[in-house]
């Protein structure tokens, strides 16, 4: 599962060879160490004049210690004084050696009102963007189009999308990534956990990606580093790969974690369970009455349950035309059906608490299709259309459904492809590497914690900004 041409392209005679010959140099992404800063470095702060966020921002970065700088901006300067922001002044003589460096570059584009205003995005980012360090972070805050104050506005918000990506797409080579956050208003007091996660490098892998935050009535958090403390939560599919992952990262979090697998995955199961001080429940999810055991042993053991993460999935991959019907009913039930009879007996059972988290694993498969996956991908865009589906229902619970659709991630499945296809899948993204379970499982956390109480029916791509379906 390690990906060689990285380790050769980052290497002192391997970065002189993909440098002459154009290859792609994928850059070590910075990730999540137990008590590292948030930050690793300094973060530019700017705002289009008239936005309503500036103020927010700066508050998180200061609760998270970043050393903030603002341009000198007149509207900038309530913010400067009121944060402990420091301003900072671009020039254009600063010695090249000397130059400030940032690691995030966060602009407010919410006073965006009209497409010439769009220039204020420009105008922030351009003399700065080289100045990002590697595994930085760029981050646009925006207003949601749909609720915009004037059809103009609404225009206006909706390009930002198309900047976002693009940076993205030019910055991902030092492992740096760009996403855009439509933060609607009356949404800023729960905002913080979305900030902190695409600031932080427990977003490594998620790249050129869109985000909703919606108004929402956000739990307070108290230990940033255990957010799900209390919780108690599912992961179906446990035993190993993401899902061994995710049992870790919520474990890790605070959470305690029932792990679910078949009974054949039993010792690997028990094993992970035993680890993270959680429990195994060997169930197979495609059990007509897999949900009510669920139920019943959450209920007894718990009296219900905070967080259920759907991740066990299967593929079974062949073109429609060579694809048995019992490789379609497969897929099909373990990826979709099983899971979406679960959902409907937890919620009609009252089990999932008020509070509750619903994440379920998609794929980019689901969102692009792809060749010899029509059972898989019909799967997985399934998944998507429950989320859609169920985000209205159980928001007045309240509880939130989301998705998270990982790309190319490093796991006995994908170092089994052959070679050419692992390679194509590595590289065809803009931080030109496969993710890494974790990426998945950091992704994961963000949505389930009581912080992102906001973020309901958003589909998040774990990706690095694949090519496919983008
Ligand atoms: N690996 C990738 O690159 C990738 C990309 C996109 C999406 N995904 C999705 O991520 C999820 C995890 O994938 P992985 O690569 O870790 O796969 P994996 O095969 O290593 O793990 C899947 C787990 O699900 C369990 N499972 C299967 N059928 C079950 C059933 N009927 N009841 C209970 N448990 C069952 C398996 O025993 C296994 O432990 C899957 O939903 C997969 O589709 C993976």
């Amino acid at each position: 599962m390690t990906d060689r041409y990285q380790r050769f392209a980052t290497s002192k005679p391997g970065k002189a060879v993909t440098k002459r010959l154009g290859l792609p140099a994928p850059a070590p992404l910075r990730r999540y160490e137990p008590g590292q800063p948030l930050l690793d470095g300094a973060v530019l702060l700017g705002a289009a004049p008239g936005g309503r966020l500036a103020g927010a921002l700066a508050e998180v970065l200061g609760a998270v210690g970043a050393p903030t700088f603002v341009p000198p901006d007149e509207h900038l300067r309530e913010v400067a004084t009121g944060a402990g922001a420091r301003t900072w002044a671009f020039s254009p003589d600063e010695d090249e050696d000397e130059e400030q460096r940032f690691a995030a570059l966060v602009f407010d584009a919410t006073g965006i009102a009209d497409t010439p205003e769009l220039h204020e995005a420009y105008s922030f980012f351009h003399p700065v963007i080289r100045r990002i360090e590697s595994s930085g972070r760029v981050l646009v805050l925006a207003t949601p189009p749909e609720v915009a104050e004037s059809r103009r506005q609404a225009i206006a918000q909706r390009a930002l999308d198309g900047f976002v990506r693009s940076v993205a797409k030019e910055i991902g080579n030092g492992g740096a990534t760009a996403n855009l956050v439509y933060m609607a208003p009356g949404a800023e007091a729960a905002a913080e956990s979305t900030l902190r996660f695409f600031l932080s490098a427990r977003s490594a892998y998620v790249n050129g990606q869109v985000v909703r935050v919606g108004a929402a009535e956000a739990a307070t958090v108290d230990d940033w580093e255990r957010p799900l403390a209390g919780k108690v939560a599912v992961v179906t599919g446990g035993s190993r790969g993401i899902g061994e992952s995710i049992a870790e990262t919520l474990s890790a979090q605070g959470a305690h974690v029932v792990c679910l697998d078949v009974p054949q995955q039993g010792e690997a199961l028990t094993e992970v369970a035993n680890r993270i001080g959680g429990e195994a429940l060997q169930l197979d999810i495609t059990d007509s009455d897999a949900p009510r055991k669920l139920a019943d042993h959450v209920r007894r053991r718990h009296g219900g349950v905070d967080i259920v993460v759907h991740n066990a999935g299967v593929t079974r991959d062949k073109t429609l035309a060579r694809m048995a019907e019992d490789q379609w009913h497969l897929v099909l039930d373990i990826n979709l059906s099983s899971q979406v009879r679960i959902n409907d007996f937890l919620l009609d059972a009252d089990v999932l608490r008020p509070g509750g988290r619903i994440v379920s694993v998609s794929s980019v498969s689901g969102i692009a299709g792809n060749r010899g996956q029509v059972n898989y991908a019909t799967s997985k865009a399934g998944v998507i259309g429950t989320v859609d589906a169920l985000a209205p229902v159980v928001a007045s619970r309240p509880a939130t459904i989301k998705a998270v659709a990982p790309g190319f991630i490093e796991t006995q499945m994908t170092a089994a492809m052959p070679v050419t296809t692992r390679e194509a899948g590595r590289r065809m993204n803009s931080l030109a590497q496969g993710g890494l379970t974790v990426d998945v499982a950091e992704t994961v956390a963000w949505l389930a914690s009581p912080g992102s109480a906001g973020v309901n029916g958003n589909v998040v791509r774990v990706c690095g900004q694949s090519l496919l379906g983008s």
